[in-house]
């Protein structure tokens, strides 16, 4: 990252940090380095002697609202960082995956870059838990189309688990599991059965399940026994 990047961890605006590098108020490593352009790690750099970045990285639970887009930052529309508090905030964490903006429920956000790229990769498997509500009646025909893998316009979806919790003639809910995320998957695998979503709120990534006491837009630290679970699931923990 760059200097005066990582130098506006501290609090400051990127110009504010471009100066305080030029000023020689930054060190990296405990070295001056006066270049806001030269590359640095955020845990080495101090501004004015106090570290911008705790060493280790940060994973955090957030139960998304609608209406919040799943994004580090947007010019017009409240982010799912913006619900965490500046300190966290200014570490870098970034959401693991997208979840449309009408769509709620988990986001993870993290600074740790791999466990991120694993956990959304086709290639790691993690399962991403969903509960659906939608409209008519799903039958167990639907259920097996999902199984088969429901074929859309531009790719047939992988397999997918759809457990039915409630049919009715109006509305049903129930649960789908897949591991694929490509765009507005679930919504579309709904649609291409005739059973259009009215609310989609993602319950559970690989191991880790939305805790219910976080109301929507609250989040909470991952416990340790959490992090573990899902870098087992994304074999980092044998690496
Ligand atoms: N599938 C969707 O259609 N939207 C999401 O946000 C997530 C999965």
């Amino acid at each position: 990252m760059r200097l005066d990047r990582a130098a506006a961890m501290a609090g400051l605006t990127r110009s504010e940090a471009k100066k305080a590098v030029i000023a020689g108020r930054v060190t990296v490593d405990g070295a001056v380095v006066r270049d806001p352009a030269a590359q640095a790690d955020p845990c080495r750099v101090q501004v004015d002697g106090a570290a911008v970045r705790s060493p280790g990285e940060i994973y955090i639970m957030l139960n998304k609202p609608a209406g919040v887009i799943t994004a580090t930052e947007d010019g017009r529309l409240p982010t799912v960082v913006d619900l965490i508090p500046p300190e966290l905030r200014r570490r870098g964490p970034g959401p693991v995956g997208r979840l449309d903006r009408d769509v709620t429920g988990l986001v993870l956000l993290t600074t740790d870059g791999q466990l991120a790229h694993r956990l959304i990769s086709p290639k790691w498997k993690a399962e991403k838990r969903y509960r659906a509500r939608c409209e008519g009646r799903l039958t167990e025909a639907d259920a097996e189309a999902f199984a088969a893998g429901i074929p859309l316009s531009d790719f047939t979806a992988q397999p997918a688990k759809l457990e039915i919790l409630e049919a009715g003639d109006d509305f049903s809910l129930a649960d789908v599991t897949l591991t694929e995320g490509k765009f507005h998957q679930v919504k579309r695998m709904f649609a291409a059965v005739g059973h259009p979503l009215a609310a989609l709120c993602r319950l559970q990534i690989g191991p880790l399940t939305l805790d219910e006491a976080l109301a929507p837009g609250e989040w909470r630290m991952l416990t340790d026994e959490e992090i573990e679970a899902l870098k087992t699931q994304c074999k980092m923990s044998e690496e």
